[in-house]
């Protein structure tokens, strides 16, 4: 399998990595030299990494190429360049949907790919649209793949996923309060890394259950977790968490 990668950024890099710790089989990954920094290290970390500058040299050089440009540049680039019929494409771009990917490249062979940063540690949900098995023999190795045949319902996902930096900024907020109150920065990093990771594990263990009961099970009446929970529904800060998930859920259904 060779891959080519237009558009060498953050998810692009990301999937490299990951890729690199799998055991997936590939045989070359041509990535574009934009971004330039972000080439010359994969390049020197990576002996089967080759940097082009053409994405039309990529394109044709590659099996599968993956689109991880955003979607300006998509509208600008992608009408350019040529894909043979038998190209499979995998586009990670955010708002052009199928429709328009299949009238830009002039091929049917597409399949819209979520994945997120932790994919470099083979870690995190990677939804894709429509289902494909070879696509999915892929992913599996770089993640939990969730496949959707409904495309309008697969995009649902960027809302939930946009709340990464939200989430880290929790963690961060967290660790600060600890280290303003006088914890030494790394003890207050490392418990509050643990303490998440904690959480998510028992999560992803109880899945099933759904996460309610969760929410319940982690509270004393009267204890100290239903007041933070209770002052923060006060505030509402569920509900604008909610809103915001609505707002990018319009955002990318337009
Ligand atoms: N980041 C995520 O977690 C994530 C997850 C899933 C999907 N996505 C989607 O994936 C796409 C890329 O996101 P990203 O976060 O990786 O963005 P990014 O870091 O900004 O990467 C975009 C890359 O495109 C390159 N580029 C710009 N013009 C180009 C051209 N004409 N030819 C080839 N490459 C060009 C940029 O190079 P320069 O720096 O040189 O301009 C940059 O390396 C977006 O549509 C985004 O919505 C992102």
């Amino acid at each position: 399998m060779i891959l080519g990668f237009i558009g060498t950024g953050k998810i692009s890099s990301s999937i490299i990595f990951g890729i690199f710790k799998s055991k997936l089989k590939v045989k070359r990954i041509y990535i574009s030299s934009r971004n330039r920094n972000i080439a010359k290290k994969l390049a020197k970390k990576y002996n089967k990494i080759k940097v082009l500058k053409d994405n039309q040299e990529i394109i044709d050089k590659s099996s599968i190429v993956i689109l991880g440009v955003t979607p300006t540049v998509g509208f600008q680039i992608l009408p350019k360049l040529k894909f043979s019929k038998s190209k499979k494409i995998i586009s990670l771009i955010s708002t052009i949907n199928l429709e328009k990917l299949k009238k830009l490249t002039k091929n049917k062979n597409i399949v819209r790919a979520t994945p997120l940063p932790p994919i470099e540690i083979k870690k995190g949900p990677i939804v894709i649209c429509p289902p494909n098995k070879g696509i999915k023999n892929i992913f599996k190795h770089l993640g939990e793949v969730v496949e959707i045949k409904n495309e309008k319902l697969s995009n649902k996902f960027w809302a939930t996923a946009s709340i990464m930096a939200a989430y880290y900024e929790i963690l961060n907020v967290s660790s600060n309060w600890l280290i303003k109150k006088g914890i030494n920065k790394t003890i207050a990093n490392n418990y509050i890394s643990e303490l998440f990771l904690s959480l998510s594990q028992d999560a992803v263990n109880k899945r099933s259950q759904g996460f309610k009961k969760l929410v319940a099970d982690s509270q004393t009446p009267k204890g100290l977790n239903m007041q933070v929970l209770n002052e923060l529904k006060r505030d509402k800060f569920y509900n604008k968490f909610t809103k915001a998930m609505d707002n990018i859920n319009k955002r990318v259904s337009s």
